[in-house]
């Protein structure tokens, strides 16, 4: 089975039981406590949390995951790695273990054909429920295995949501360890998917004890994450991840640039080095593709070190070539299809690895140098210091030093070295508990702030000013008391006309003055759920919180984003309209004049259908619908067949946005007053964003005129220069064109009668000797190659030619023979020289040019002379 044919068969079967598709999110999650998205429940935190209600209560995914915990067992183990998709279905308080666990079942034995006989099941200690709901569905009780806190219970590793879990093993023979079951050997029993009972919350503490467990969820839910690789390599009977049809072609092409064959898992070296080659292209391409670039720490060091270690373990299968261009095109090409964004990204992807990959070699020439002097000055031993710094400034590995320590007859102090390495990484572990810890505080801090003030009172659906009060001031460190000119930080209103990012919908800039303050609102987002944090630049004077101010919306900026807002309401209905139902909203972004939509459809849209959608747009905004909001309850919004939007935070009470009688969706945005104030709407385009998913990006109000002017500009102006009406430009053009074309074929005619006439006349002159015949000229064309190549073939037999050319300030040579193995570039040496520069090319062809064109005679005197001895004999010896 194909992984295509896997992701598919999931969803299908997911998709049957009435789970909406969500889009993977990127690997750069935006949860502020997450380095990289590493598992399919990121994106639904704030469902567990009970912090949001989704739109439908069940869900599934393919997420794009990232983990290098376990970097050191990639190659080294068949099953690990540091990038997966990961198949997820989710419950948010709708099924719990029983459907979770019989879904389970049925998927891997019936659908993926599994073999019952060799599943294992492990599961939490104390979860009896869970292991009589597995012997229900057939497995026997010596299949099942308990686990403690380590292996069976799940959490983000931080506080959050968190449960027991139960996962399937396969059993996959004793060739890959020993038996026993999953608590004895996860290499053998491979764990394949794991189900999560999502009930409580994590408190802090880590490590093998466990966490505490801080309370309850608001409802039970379910979340599973089923590795595809994994599954992949099963189903497609082979022995790593390495080797199914994700990675199989990218390790191809690894023994090809090694120029030997991919080993099999023989517990060599060289076999694992293939592994993490092949392995870590995929994930180089993959963040890089998301937004990741290289850099000495966070995300970007994670990118760097996989590279590195992708580069050195190409060097150790003797690969001397640039490695990462390749590898990262033959991902693409690979797994291009299911993940699109890795074609469009594919340009900057190339450009990253080959300057990460060309600064590599720097640091490691930079390093090599350093290290001599080191082992020059060392008696004995090169210390762990030195060992360190190289490693550590330089980015120069370990292993390389050792072998250099090691040819030189000196040893490395490799206990000081680890010393200092995990002193290091103790700091950045701390520094990342930081980071986590930091955005959890500032969670922690808003949740003060509404605790002593309460939400923000928000007035922005009615207005754009109102008066107000400072309720809080921020920075980097916490709430201050004092703000001044220059100053940039958060500020938290009491009453607020900002409306703050959410729903797609970008968040307000404006101002806001005090008595002597002057504040440039440069953004709004939603701190917590109600609670408006301004981003502000202090322009003028000083502020502190209880402070009176007054607060101003930018109108026009306002007025442009609620046009594209409507529009985006009218599209979708129309998209759905022409497409049909499937075409829900899946994402969208609204700014100021502009647009982004993305809905689920399974082919490209055609051109004419997006017309057709554009003008159902336009002349249904131009009939000015009524905009009419009011407010239901959730279950009276749904029946009057109000569209509600995955990934959508809603209460129990909800906003409901109609645009007269098409369109009826929950929104907490902004829209216009009337439907002929959103338009025009010009569609730009239409593209793929992921399997079955589109995008839209059209422009609205002045920006979409702004657009036609530009287009009328364009169109003017080509006009002008044909010299006729716009309307008669295009067939202008067309005749134009098939004119130049033929003028292009009689040009192209010409030349050639032209340099096949020269060429006969060159060929007429020659000299003739008792080996060939030498045409040694200068000659006034631009292009010698041609010229030197026809008249060799005039000349017929052995010969040699030799042209030259120059201008004011260069002279160049050219030099071509007929006999193949000779090296024409030998007969160039003296006369580069000459002209003051080098020669170069391979074989019977070969070139060489200088910055002394007053040499040229001399030059070739000096080629020719070198001809001369070449075909002196009727056995000319061969110069190679
Ligand atoms: N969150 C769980 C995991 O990542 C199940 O999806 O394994």
């Amino acid at each position: 089975m194909r992984s295509s044919d896997i992701r598919s068969t999931f969803l299908d079967f997911f998709q049957e039981r009435d789970h909406h598709v969500v889009p993977s999110s990127p690997l750069i999650p935006s949860d502020p406590t997450l380095l990289l998205a590493n598992a399919g429940m990121n994106q639904f935190k704030p469902y567990f949390l009970g912090e949001a209600v989704p739109e439908h209560p069940r869900a599934m995914s393919v997420q794009k995951c990232a983990r290098t915990s376990d970097i050191e067992n990639v190659g080294r183990t068949t099953r690990h790695a540091t990038f997966f998709e990961m198949l997820g279905n989710f419950s948010f308080g709708d099924y719990f273990k029983q459907e979770a666990i019989s879904w389970a079942w049925e998927l891997f034995t019936r659908n993926y054909n599994l073999d019952p006989e060799r599943l294992w099941v492990t599961v939490y200690l104390d979860d009896d429920e869970a292991e009589q709901l597995w012997r229900g569905v057939g497995v026997p009780s010596e299949r099942i295995q308990r686990l403690g806190m380590e292996d069976n219970y799940w959490s983000m590793g931080i506080p959050g949501p968190c449960g027991p879990s139960s996962e399937l093993h396969y059993d996959r023979g004793p060739a890959f360890g020993r038996e026993g079951g999953p608590a004895v050997d996860g290499e053998r029993y491979q764990e394949l998917w794991n189900l999560v009972f999502m009930q409580n919350l994590r408190g802090e503490g880590s490590g093998k004890d466990g966490y505490s467990i801080v309370g309850e969820l608001p409802s039970r839910n379910i979340d599973t994450g089923l590795g595809l690789d994994r599954l992949a390599a099963i189903l497609q009977d082979v022995e790593t991840l390495s080797e199914t049809d994700l990675l199989a072609p990218t390790l191809r092409l690894v023994q090809e640039m090694a120029g030997r064959e991919y080993p099999g898992r023989d517990g060599s070296e060289a076999s694992v080095s293939f592994r993490v080659v092949s392995e870590h292209a995929r994930s180089i391409a993959f963040l890089i593709a998301d937004g990741v670039l290289p850099a000495r720490d966070g995300r970007g060091y994670v990118l760097r070190r996989l590279m590195r270690r992708a580069i050195r373990h190409a060097r150790r299968l003797t690969i001397a070539e640039p490695v990462l261009a390749p590898l990262t095109s033959s991902v693409i090409d690979t797994l291009a299809g299911a993940w699109p964004e890795l074609e469009r990204q594919s340009e900057l992807i190339r450009r990253v690895v080959t300057a990460e990959e060309e600064g590599f070699e720097r640091t490691l020439r930079q390093g090599s140098r350093l290290l001599d002097s080191a082992i020059s000055r060392a008696e004995s031993t090169l210390s762990g210091q030195t060992a360190f710094e190289l490693h550590d400034t330089y980015g120069f590995p370990i292993d390389l030093t050792l072998d250099a320590a090691r040819s030189a007859g000196l040893t490395v102090d490799v206990e000081a070295f680890g010393d200092l390495l995990e002193e290091q990484r103790r700091q950045t572990h701390r520094a990342g508990q930081n980071r986590k810890g930091d955005a959890v505080a500032r969670q922690d801090l808003y949740r003060r702030i509404v605790a002593d003030h309460g939400l923000t009172d928000f007035v922005g659906y009615d207005t754009t000013s109102t008066e107000t009060r400072l309720v809080a001031l921020l920075d980097d460190t916490g709430t201050v008391q004092r703000a001044r000119e220059g100053d940039e930080i958060e500020m938290v209103l009491s009453r607020s006309p900002f409306y703050a990012e959410a729903g797609g919908q970008v968040g307000d800039t404006g101002t806001v003055r005090t008595s002597d303050g002057l504040l440039r609102v440069m953004d709004t987002r939603p701190g917590l759920d109600g609670l408006h944090v301004h981003t502000v630049h202090v322009v003028e004077g000083e502020i502190g919180p209880g402070q009176e101010a007054e607060a101003l919306v930018d109108e026009d900026r306002r007025a442009a984003t609620a046009r594209s807002h409507s529009a985006t309401h009218v599209l979708h209905a129309m998209l759905r309209r022409v497409l049909g139902d499937h075409a829900a909203q899946r994402g969208s972004r609204v700014e100021p004049g502009r647009l982004r939509f993305d809905f689920a459809h399974f082919s490209a849209v055609a051109p004419s259908d997006l017309e057709t959608i554009q003008t159902l747009v336009n002349t249904y905004l131009l009939d000015d619908p009524d905009v009419r909001v009011w407010e239901a309850s959730r279950t009276e919004a749904e029946k009057a067949g109000a569209i509600a939007l995955f990934g959508e935070k809603y209460g129990t009470d909800v906003r409901i946005v109609d645009i007269g009688d098409a369109s009826r969706e929950l929104c907490g945005g902004i829209h216009v007053g009337h439907g002929s104030q959103a338009g025009p709407v010009h569609i730009l385009g239409e593209s793929s964003i992921g399997t079955g998913l589109r995008r839209i990006e059209a422009l609205t109000g002045a920006d979409a005129l702004r657009h036609y002017d530009h287009q009328r500009d364009l169109l003017t102006q080509l006009a002008g220069l044909l010299n006729v009406r716009p309307d008669e430009a295009p067939e202008r053009l067309r005749q134009r064109l098939e004119t130049l074309a033929e003028a292009q074929r009689e040009l192209d005619s010409l030349r050639e009668a032209e340099l096949d006439s020269h060429a006969r006349r060159l060929a007429t002159s020659a000299e003739s000797l008792p080996g060939g015949r030498l045409v040694a000229q200068i000659v006034d064309v631009p292009d010698l190659r041609p010229l030197a190549s026809r008249t060799l073939t005039h000349l017929r037999g052995n010969a040699v030619v030799v042209l030259g050319s120059r201008s004011s300030s260069k002279a160049a040579l050219v030099a071509a023979v007929s006999d193949t193995t000779v090296q024409a570039r030998t007969l160039l040496t003296g006369a580069a020289a000459e002209v003051g520069g080098g020669a170069g090319g391979k074989g019977p062809l070969a070139s060489a040019g200088g910055r002394r064109p007053e040499r040229l005679e001399k030059a070739i005197t000096l080629a020719a002379t070198e001809a001369r001895h070449l075909l002196d004999s009727d056995d000319p010896p061969h110069i190679i």
